[in-house]
């Protein structure tokens, strides 16, 4: 599995998606208030693009009429049947066991790092004082 230098952090503001092509796959990044995730942008229903699918939260019941809201903006939901992921796992919130959308490590590096390698080269200049976005895949 390689490295791939994305972005700089700056160009990633909290809240933003990305699609991007990593050796002919299609992938999705997510800023969710500035931890990211990343999936294949094929929802494993039918094929829906996840990069158009509107990010939700959490919604739990201890009992009836008391519920609590949390993990905002971590799950996606596919536009096209409404299929719900987990963006830290990737799987399906209906059938976990069974169902999940490809799922890919990312992570912050700072550019004093990138120049060390191993990263596969990419067409954008990397800069030691800044901070960049980096996916195995
Ligand atoms: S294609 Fe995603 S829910 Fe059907």
């Amino acid at each position: 599995m390689a490295r791939h230098v994305i972005a700089p952090l700056r160009d990633f503001p909290a809240g933003s998606r990305k699609l991007v092509d990593v050796k002919g796959r299609a992938i999705v990044i997510f800023n969710v208030d500035g931890a990211f995730f990343a999936l294949a942008n094929r929802c494993p229903h039918q094929g829906g693009s996840l990069v158009a699918g509107h990010l939700v939260g959490l919604i739990e019941a201890s009992e009836p009429g008391c519920y609590r809201y949390s993990r905002r903006g971590e799950i996606v939901r596919c536009p096209w049947h409404g299929w719900e992921f987990d963006l830290r796992t990737g799987k399906s919130w209906c059938e976990p066991d069974r169902v999940r959308a490809r799922q890919f490590a990312v992570a912050i590096a700072p550019g004093a790092k990138l120049v060390e390698g191993p990263y596969v080269a990419e067409t954008f200049p990397v800069r030691i004082e800044d901070d960049y976005v980096v996916l195995e895949a």
